[in-house]
């Protein structure tokens, strides 16, 4: 498992880039929906965007 991104859910950073990838997501609201990340606190979503500036299709 690699390093936990959404500690409220407890989702890593792999399954959410693999969720970017496969799913070609591009908003945070998608991501949230695929994996439940950043549906907490909110703590996490600037690492979210982070994620999906670095991984999604441009
Ligand atoms: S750490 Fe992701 S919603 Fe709280």
């Amino acid at each position: 498992m690699s390093e936990t991104i959404c500690h409220c859910m407890d989702v890593d950073r792999d399954t959410i880039v693999k969720a970017i990838k496969e799913q070609k997501l591009t908003t945070v609201e998608q991501v949230q929906d695929a994996t439940t990340a950043g549906t907490g606190c909110g703590n996490c979503i600037p690492d979210i965007e982070d994620l999906l500036a670095e991984n999604s299709p441009s």
